[in-house]
């Protein structure tokens, strides 16, 4: 029997401004899906948020893309934006791009991330989840987990690491796809991967017997909308130890706070600081971008868990850098590189104020 995970998320609400989500809007995602493990839809769930985005982490043995698991964490979500209507908070249904749903989730305007595996016998897993970013913010640190020997030194030292891993990678402008084996085509990935606001990572697996390692929500929902309405605020699942990279090689990458796209009105580049649970509420000039990760056991489909792995003073000094670089870039104010460059403007709010420039714009000869 198989075990499917399915972590989808969208931001329907939050105080102030863009912050955090609301307890009332958590609880009512609560409510929905204790009704759905009642009726053994789902086997087990666990809801979390980051700033103003709740991630609804569910378990059950239905396969990914599951109509019914993409409708209930719908259902939730449009529930919830009722209550987030009620209180007036900011943004109510902000990410809920249509009113009716049509079958799958995707391209609806929530984030996905689903795999779908025959449980080990042990089998740790962790959910990451962020907010102010995009899906590339995942390229770096996926990369440097399942293809870096200096981040995972099993890649080198463990004989079930080192085959080396496959990266599905999406070419989210053209809606192509190509797969890419690590080590043999590394600069090949890289030279992809590198371009984040286009080329994201989707799913990892383990090149000696295609097992599912890693899976990321690749919704760019400005893409999907046609215009800014904020940014994706991805989510990932990784699997640890036996074969994957140790936990403590999975989190590893996030020591580096890392340059992403994101922050205010998603127009920004900034440090994606890893944080405790409690302390993802990007209140600093919404930001900086935040990560979060918990760490479950996984028992016959059920959670055992989480622990929430940045909750660490060891990542204390990555969140001093982190604070250091948001100073050095804040100063840059409204110039490049902390402004996005002009290409990916287009898919912020910036066009608005082009357009009422354009008259003023003549000719030079
Ligand atoms: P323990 O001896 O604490 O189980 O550590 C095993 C290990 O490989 C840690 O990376
Ligand atoms: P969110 O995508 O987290 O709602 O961010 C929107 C924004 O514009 C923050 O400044
Ligand atoms: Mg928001
Ligand atoms: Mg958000
Ligand atoms: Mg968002």
């Amino acid at each position: 029997m198989k075990t499917t995970i399915s972590v989808i998320k969208a931001d329907v609400g939050s105080i102030a401004g863009h912050a955090k989500t609301h307890v009332a809007l958590k609880n009512k995602c609560d409510e929905v899906l204790a009704k759905a493990k009642e009726s053994e839809l789902l086997v087990d769930y666990h809801i979390t948020s980051c700033g103003d985005d709740i991630d609804l982490i569910m378990t059950h043995r239905n396969g990914e893309e599951n109509e019914e698991v993409h409708e209930l964490a719908w259902n939730a979500f449009l529930e919830a934006t009722q209550v987030a209507k009620s209180l007036k908070l900011y943004g109510a249904g902000q990410d809920l791009l249509s009113d009716t749903f049509s079958g799958n989730i995707k391209g609806m305007g929530p984030g996905c991330a689903e795999m779908e595996f025959k449980e080990r016998p042990s089998d740790p897993v962790i959910i990451f989840c962020c907010d102010k970013t995009e899906p590339g913010a995942f390229n770096m640190p996926l990369f440097k987990m399942f293809a870096d020997p200096f981040n995972t030194a099993g890649l080198v030292i463990d004989p079930s690491l080192h085959g080396g891993y496959d990266f599905e990678i999406f070419d989210v402008i053209e809606h192509k796809k190509v797969t890419m084996s690590c080590p043999d085509e590394m600069y090949d990935a890289l030279a992809l991967l590198g371009s984040t606001g286009r080329y994201v990572i989707k799913h990892i697996s383990r090149r000696s017997d295609n097992e599912i390692a890693a899976s990321v929500s690749t919704e760019r929902l400005n893409l999907m909308a046609g215009q800014y309405i904020g940014k994706d605020d991805p989510v990932a699942v990784v699997r640890a130890q036996s074969g994957f990279p140790a936990a403590g090689e999975v989190v590893e990458p996030f020591a580096f706070p890392h340059l992403v796209s994101g922050w205010m009105r998603g127009s920004h580049n900034g440090p994606l600081m890893p944080v405790a649970q409690r302390n993802a509420n990007p209140v600093r000039f919404d930001g900086p971008p935040r990560v979060i990760a918990l760490g479950f056991q996984i028992n016959n489909s059920e959670l055992v868990g989480p622990l929430d792995m940045f909750d660490d003073p060891a990542f204390d000094r990555s969140r001093d850098l982190a604070s250091e670089v948001a100073e050095y870039m804040r100063r840059h104010g409204p110039f490049e590189p902390h402004r996005l460059p002009a290409d990916e403007m287009e898919y912020t709010s910036l066009p608005g104020v082009l357009k009422m420039l354009e008259d003023r714009m003549e000719d030079m000869d």
